[in-house]
């Protein structure tokens, strides 16, 4: 059995799709990590029963940010850095075996890519390298794109960049809505099978 943590920041279909995976395949959740108070995601780890925890990268009572653009730069970084660190302890604490970004919307630093090299995986909606960043499923329909996809992928230190482990393709569909929708669906189907068969590789290597 290993150990899943999920960091994401909003919705969370990815997070309970996973969540559902590792289970049925004789693994735990141990952690949900969110950055932003009242997303959806957190609800859908009470209701799992998987822990979690909010790390805000936001200035507390005891940051305040002056007018200056340098400074209010240099303390977003400082913020980065600490809210980071508190990332790595509460993934420490939970024994994280393998580290999934779902909807996770920050850059991760170079400390904390280096920390969690080759345990720290991300899902993208589109056929990477195209369509980095985001709004990437809206880009490459208003491209006409005949053929989408999503990609599973290490995350390195730049945006969408790391090495991919898989691609799935999806068919463009008669309207952008119903585009999503097939795309969230092999979302939740390759994050899935990819993050299963690296939790069963665990401890096997
Ligand atoms: C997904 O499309 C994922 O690929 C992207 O952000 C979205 C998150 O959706 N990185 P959800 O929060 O998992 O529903």
């Amino acid at each position: 059995m290993a150990k899943l943590a999920v960091l994401a920041s909003g919705n969370g279909s990815n997070f309970e799709a996973l969540v559902q995976a590792a289970r049925t395949a004789g693994h735990e959740a141990v952690l949900l990590v969110c950055d932003r108070p009242g997303a959806l995601a957190l609800q859908r780890a009470a209701r799992l029963g998987v822990p979690s925890v909010l790390v805000s990268y936001s200035p507390g009572d005891s940051a305040p940010v002056d007018g200056d653009r340098a400074a209010a730069k240099g303390d977003r970084a400082i913020r980065r850095l600490a809210a980071e660190a508190r990332i790595t302890t509460a993934l420490e604490d939970a024994g994280a075996d393998l580290v999934a970004l779902a909807g996770f919307m920050r850059l991760l630093g170079p400390g904390f890519v280096a920390r969690w090299q080759g345990r720290l995986v991300n899902i993208h909606p589109s056929l990477l390298p195209a369509y980095p960043g985001t709004e990437a499923i809206r880009q490459a329909w208003d491209a006409g794109e005949p053929v989408l996809g999503v990609t599973v992928h290490y995350v390195d230190e730049g945006m969408d960049t790391g090495p991919v482990l898989a691609r799935a393709e999806v068919a463009r569909q008669a309207s952008l809505e119903a585009t999503e929708q097939a795309m969230h669906q092999a979302e939740h189907r390759l994050y899935a099978q990819v993050l299963v068969g690296l939790l069963d590789g665990v401890g096997l290597g």
